[in-house]
């Protein structure tokens, strides 16, 4: 496959602390951008999480008319300013900010971004109504969503024991965890509790907030794993282009 962006050569194999395996980043960026590059070209486009820049990067590559960067670790933030200082991006199309998602997408105005990304977010939280309660509030165009699943599976008995009267059907489970926040891939705060939801409640939540969503197809033939891309194809990672319906 060819990339339209390649990591290759770039600061990010250097200072990301998530998975940086070169064809597991190729691909992330290759299918949660440059396959939706209609959401990000000319597009406003804020990068929740945005760690070490690699993605507003690729933002402002795939020609994004301005990226907004938020991360709450000023180290990664430190690395991200440098790195896309480094790969000669223009200074007046990106900015970061050290920040809560949270803290800072309750102050931004409605239609001050077109896309929203929250790429490897939604699992590192435990509070995903009340983010995406402040996302439908901004009223972006397009949400992109990419984010692991709980698949551990509730067994039958248990969910007939937990429904009511009236309860019409099940939209789907979240698993609590608690997470070492010395990791810099980790949830960040006064809370270390964080909910994995499965599939079917992303799923629920995107249709509920009132989202026309499209699941971006990591079975593709084209898209070739050689173990560094196995969740995406075993769907334990799953993402979506979601996008706001018009009322
Ligand atoms: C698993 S990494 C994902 C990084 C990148 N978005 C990606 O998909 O590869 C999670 C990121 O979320 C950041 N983070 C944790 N809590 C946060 C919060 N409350 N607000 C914004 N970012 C947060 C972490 O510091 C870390 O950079």
């Amino acid at each position: 496959m060819n990339f339209t962006i390649e990591y290759q050569n770039t600061p990010f194999l250097k200072t990301c602390r998530v998975k940086k395996d070169i064809n597991r980043l190729n691909y992330r960026c290759e299918m949660l951008l440059t396959r939706n590059s209609h959401a990000i070209r000319n597009k406003r486009v804020l990068d929740l999480a945005s760690h070490d820049g690699l993605f507003t990067y690729a933002c402002l590559k795939l020609g994004a008319q301005y990226v907004v960067g938020v991360e709450p670790r000023s180290n990664l933030v430190s690395d991200a300013n440098e790195n896309l200082k480094s790969l000669g991006c223009t200074e007046t199309q990106y900015k970061f900010v050290i920040d809560d998602a949270f803290d800072y997408l309750s102050e931004v105005e409605e239609e001050q971004f077109d896309t929203i990304l929250c790429f490897g977010f939604f699992y590192h939280i435990k509070n995903q109504t009340e983010l995406l309660d402040l996302i439908t509030d901004i009223k972006p165009r397009y949400l992109i969503l990419d984010t692991f699943v709980e698949d551990f599976q509730l067994p039958e008995a248990e969910l007939h024991g937990i429904r009511r009267r009236e309860t019409k059907k099940i939209a789907g489970y979240m698993v609590f965890y608690h997470e070492d926040q010395d990791f810099d891939m980790a949830s960040f705060g006064s809370s270390n509790l964080v909910g994995m939801p499965n599939k079917s409640l992303v799923e629920s939540l995107l249709l509920d907030y009132g989202f026309k969503f499209k699941q971006i197809n990591w079975n593709d033939e084209d898209v070739i794993d050689r173990g560094e891309i196995k969740d995406y194809k075993k769907q334990t990672r799953v993402s979506y282009i979601a996008e706001t319906v018009d009322s």
